[in-house]
């Protein structure tokens, strides 16, 4: 089972606001940009395989994302949504046992901070679409040693760049 991140990068490693006001729903954990492209390539490469985030992702989310096993990570034994078709699990390897077991032969771990930063040492490959620009916020991708990765492959589009990593 192939174990693979991917997620959106700003140039200053930014990925993602935290609200000020956690009563404030709206900005809560929203991205800090918009870029269709991106969420289309995001949206193609994880269709069809289970998709594991962090419960702050999922809460920012607000809903499951269709057409993929949405699973979500959380310390609180007692988390409850309203929707039938997402698993919960209080720890990343029960996730990934989860996924072993019925026989996914790749699943992507989708975010975010908390979640990136424990699941790099775990994963096989990176899909990062570095984007061109710094954004504003105070959730970052862990920083990684490029030398223990190699680039496969690399895609330039309009506003950021898809870079394939394996680990060597
Ligand atoms: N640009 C991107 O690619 C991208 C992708 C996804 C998300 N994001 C952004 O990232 C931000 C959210 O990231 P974040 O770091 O604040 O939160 P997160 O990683 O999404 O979620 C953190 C939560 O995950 C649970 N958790 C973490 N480690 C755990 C462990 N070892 N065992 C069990 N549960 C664990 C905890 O949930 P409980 O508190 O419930 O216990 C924790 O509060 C948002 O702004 C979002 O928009 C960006």
């Amino acid at each position: 089972m192939r174990k693979i991140i991917i997620s959106a990068v700003a140039k200053n490693g930014v990925i993602g606001l935290v609200s000020a006001r956690k009563s404030d729903r709206k900005n809560n954990g929203e991205l800090p940009w918009h870029i269709s492209e991106e969420f289309r390539h995001f949206k193609q490469t994880t269709l069809g395989s289970p998709i594991i985030m962090g419960r702050k992702s999922f809460d920012a989310l607000g809903k499951p994302l269709p057409k993929r096993e949405n699973i979500v990570i959380s310390r609180n034994n007692g988390l409850v949504y309203p929707f039938n078709d997402i698993k919960i699990f209080n720890s990343l390897n029960k996730a990934f046992e989860y996924c072993k077991e019925k026989n996914y032969d790749k699943i992507f771990v989708i975010g975010g901070g908390q979640i990136f930063a424990q699941a790099i040492n775990e994963v096989d490959e990176m899909i990062i679409s570095k984007l061109d620009f710094d954004a504003e916020g105070e959730v970052y991708f862990p920083t990684f040693d490029e030398n223990e990765w190699k680039i496969i492959k690399s895609d330039k589009r309009d506003q950021f760049e898809i870079f394939w990593y394996k680990r060597k």
